[in-house]
């Protein structure tokens, strides 16, 4: 099972929750993993198998994974849409009949690739998601690299992510490890917490500014519950949109300055045709959610900023209820990816809506930096066993999550925390 140290021997494969002796690396390993003939819910998508540990290329690390966060884009990859990932890479080349996902983690160092200087062996590291070609001729001109041409999303569109007791990183995707947080809680606020951080400060002038009122989709969530904090610490006033009381409360405790039960509303998607009874009906409740904000703002203020990823039922909402100036900012689509706007909403009153994608390098070392002071919960919710990630994804997929952010013990199988 484990390694012979009187016979110096190491196995080829180790249990999960096994670890080999530092920097020995075995030849195969578990992963939970996604096959294009399982393509569907993730109880179906996802399955625990052994295959290969990676060779590690020159540039890249080998991290023993202790624990991994899970987040929706893995149930859009088990999905096999609106992406095929392993179709995709195979058509450029890659060998690899099978994705595992994973696009989060905290690990240790086990392997370090050819001209690796920036971390080593035995290092306890915090993994982020995204990853670009270093010589992108973008990324040479000191462009954002979140817009780089070779800009991809390890465990998404790149293979090889955290579900897995070993995984493949650049090594400018390891961050330290925040050493206040255990293993499962520094896995699981990566990917939310930059991307919100982004979101809310990536896309100037529309900063959150002291006194600006933000409007949160999913409060209660992953990036929801990020996005609350971080309004609160730069001064703004977040106000929260839940389906249940129990997730208000969350809210609340995490900061909220008041909440929303989005169920008192039923106006969600595209305006029926204009001129119709049925469109005065949905105007009416769009104006009502409107005049629900003012209400719990305690007066006539509407959201600078909203805070977006609901996508299809939550987007011409988004757009009405925007400040003049103000901008949506949006980053996923849980509820569907084609929206309906109203441009007349968008030119006459001058609102901006700015699409945004996980986060660069500055704003993933902000957050790992408040997490390390204190200063960021990264609101562990339910911690899943290795075996149950295409769980943990099934009860995302069907909106029956635990609040906060999700994640599952790999290396970290033995422990409770
Ligand atoms: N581009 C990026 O880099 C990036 C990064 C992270 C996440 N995302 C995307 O952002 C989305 C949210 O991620 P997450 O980690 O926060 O997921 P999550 O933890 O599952 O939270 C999503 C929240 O959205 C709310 N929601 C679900 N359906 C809704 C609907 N029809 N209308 C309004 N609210 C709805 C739910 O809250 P209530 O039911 O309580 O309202 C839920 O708590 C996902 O689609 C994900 O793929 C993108």
């Amino acid at each position: 099972m484990t390694v012979d140290h009187d016979a110096g021997q190491t196995t080829s494969l180790y249990e999960v929750g096994d670890l080999p002796p530092l920097g020995v690396v075995p030849q195969r390993m578990y992963a939970s993993v996604i096959r294009p003939a399982r393509y569907g819910p993730p109880l179906k998508a996802f399955e625990t198998e052994v295959v290969d540990v990676p060779d590690v290329p020159p540039g890249f690390v080998l991290v023993a994974v202790m624990a991994a966060g899970i987040n929706y884009n893995n149930v859009w990859a088990g999905l096999g849409r609106p992406l095929d990932v392993v179709k995709m890479r195979q058509k450029r080349g890659a060998p690899e009949p099978f994705h595992i996902g994973g696009s989060e983690g905290s690990g240790i160092v086990w392997k370090v690739g050819e001209g690796v200087r920036s971390v080593k062996v035995g290092d306890h590291v915090v993994l982020s998601g995204c990853r670009w070609e270093e010589d992108d001729p973008a990324v040479r001109l000191g462009r954002d690299p979140m817009l780089a041409p070779s800009q991809e999303t390890w465990g998404y569109e790149l293979n090889w992510g955290s579900f897995a007791q070993f995984t493949l990183v650049a090594d400018f995707q390891c961050h330290p490890k925040p050493a206040r947080l255990s293993w499962v809680e520094a896995a699981c606020f990566m990917l939310s917490s930059a991307t919100a951080y982004r979101q809310l400060n990536g896309w100037p002038p529309h900063n959150v500014e002291a006194g600006d009122v933000v409007l949160i989709w999913g409060g209660s969530g992953g990036l929801g519950s990020m996005a609350i904090q971080h309004v609160r610490r730069m001064g703004g006033r977040p106000i929260a949109v839940v389906s249940t009381p129990e997730r208000a409360e969350y809210c609340m405790r995490l900061g909220a300055e008041g909440v929303i039960n989005r169920t008192e509303f039923d106006h969600w998607g595209s305006p029926p045709s204009e001129g119709t009874a049925e469109y005065r009906r949905w105007n009416e409740q769009l104006r009502a959610f409107g005049r629900k904000i003012w209400e719990v703002a305690g007066e006539k203020v509407s959201p600078r900023i909203v805070f977006e990823h609901a996508g299809s039922h939550t987007l011409p909402t988004s757009m009405f209820v925007c400040a003049p100036g103000g901008m949506v900012v949006i980053c996923g689509a849980t509820s569907g990816y084609e929206a309906h706007v109203d441009l007349r909403v968008l030119w006459m009153r001058q609102k901006r809506l700015q699409g945004s994608h996980f986060a660069g390098l500055r704003e993933c070392r902000a957050v790992t930096g408040l997490a390390e002071r204190g200063l960021l919960d990264p609101c562990l919710g339910q911690v899943y066993d290795f075996d149950s990630i295409g769980l943990a994804h099934q009860h995302m997929f069907e909106g029956t999550q635990a609040c906060g952010n999700l994640a599952a013990r790999v290396g970290a199988m033995a422990i409770t925390t």
